[in-house]
């Protein structure tokens, strides 16, 4: 079967070797996707023939397996250059994740470029990722955070929206998809009226890289960040894509080897991008691994790949909603496979403790994500986000457990 012009689930289960795993005795059902997504074989494959066969430093050593760790780590750096379709392989900054490349433009961009009565302008549904590295900002430099706000439904309200963006706004950074009510957000639209006003416009891609293609040129976005382990690739590895224009005037992040010309005493001078703002000896595996996951996200028919998960939620909403007092956290018109939710007088702790005992993996909590809670006056919500391997079935025995760990209240 070529899985580009075929999906089908159960080939690409077979991928995943911790689908096979049981947990409390039954088989795993992996539905907490959002938080980190399972790895394929091939990506598993890639970072153990690294340590196994070729580990070595990169850019630091002339002896065979230095050069080819090179190679491959560049290789992966134009890999993701396509995956975004930027326009040059030096515009995609390998960093620890999301977090990571949100804390880069903050403190180089930010704290060169902003001022005290300057505006930063996010949304209420962003990732403490999102908000913090931007209040850290404000107190550094006076600079101020301004939120646009939600509906109940977890949508952004665009008038809103535009009714706070201004000649005072500097900088826009929103999340494309919520991890916690998994709204889509309208970035075209959002980074059209960012640049209107003048401001630049980060896109926080975290959860939208597994869920749709990705075009910065095209989106015309700023700043893009995501990370590699909500992409089947491996933790502690990511990408913030910047325009050269950019990143080109910005101070490096952290100061260290390889990001250096030369180093004086007197006077340091600073290397060309992208190693400027990459210190020190990266997460070489890391990055071999995500140009693995890529090669792997590319090899899919994505479009196929989306209109499953689609049909999972349609039919995870339908059978949810089919339990008396279930309330769904999350109803946006454009909406990728995520299902949160509330049953009263159930803690959602309890409740994934319980669902666990079936061996359904959800998240539970307020996924980083406290001001979504606020909003919706609640202290957490149980949350099943659903990826291309899961099936109806799975779905069935959620439902089930749910209605399992239910039974104990009532
Ligand atoms: N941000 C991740 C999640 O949504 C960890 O679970």
């Amino acid at each position: 079967m070529n899985p580009k012009t075929n999906f089908d689930v159960r080939t690409i289960r077979k991928d995943f070797p911790n689908l096979n795993v049981h947990v409390h005795g039954k088989p795993l059902v992996y539905l907490d996707n959002a938080a980190t997504t399972l790895k394929p074989r091939q990506v598993i494959d890639a970072i153990s023939q690294h340590y196994r066969e070729e580990t070595s430093n990169v850019h630091r050593g002339v002896h065979f397996l230095s050069e080819q760790a090179t190679k491959k780590y560049e290789k992966a750096r134009e890999k993701i250059q396509h995956f975004l379709n930027a326009k040059e392989s030096a515009e995609i900054i390998f960093t620890r994740g999301t977090t990571e490349s949100i804390n880069l433009v903050a403190q180089s961009y930010g704290r060169t470029f902003l001022k005290s009565g300057d505006e930063i302008l996010i949304s209420r549904m962003e990732h403490h990722s999102n908000i913090v590295p931007w209040q850290m900002l404000c107190e550094q430099v006076g600079c101020r955070l301004v939120v646009s706000p939600i509906n109940e439904k977890g949508e952004l309200i665009w008038d809103e929206f535009k009714k706070r963006l201004s000649a005072k706004t500097k900088l826009v950074s929103i999340v494309y998809v919520s991890n916690s009510l998994g709204t889509i957000n309208p970035v075209g639209d959002i980074i059209d009226a960012g640049h209107h006003v003048g401001a630049k416009v980060l896109i926080d891609g975290a959860q939208a890289v597994s869920h749709t293609e990705i075009d910065v040129q095209g989106l015309n976005c700023d700043f893009f960040a995501f990370s590699g382990h909500k992409l089947f690739g491996p933790t502690g590895i990511g990408v913030l894509y910047g325009k050269r224009e950019l990143l080109d005037k910005m101070p490096p992040y952290q100061g260290g080897g390889d990001m250096i010309a030369t180093v004086t005493f007197e006077k340091t001078l600073y290397n060309v991008l992208p190693y400027k703002f990459e210190a020190g000896t990266p997460h070489v595996a890391g990055v071999i691994g995500l140009g693995a996951a890529v090669d792997y996200v590319q090899s899919l028919d994505r479009d196929k790949a989306e209109e499953h998960k689609e049909q999972l939620l349609a039919y995870g909403t339908q059978e949810l909603l089919k339990i008396p007092g279930l309330r769904l956290i999350g109803t946006a018109k454009f909406k990728t496979a995520i299902l949160a939710f509330v049953l009263p007088g159930i803690h959602p702790h309890d409740l994934g403790t319980l669902v666990d005992r079936e061996g359904v993996a959800i998240r539970t909590g307020h996924h980083c994500t406290q001001p979504i809670m606020q909003f919706f006056n609640i202290p957490a919500t149980s949350r099943a986000s659903l990826s291309i391997y899961n099936t109806q079935k799975e779905i069935d025995t959620l439902v089930r457990a749910v209605k399992k760990a239910k039974t104990i209240f009532d």
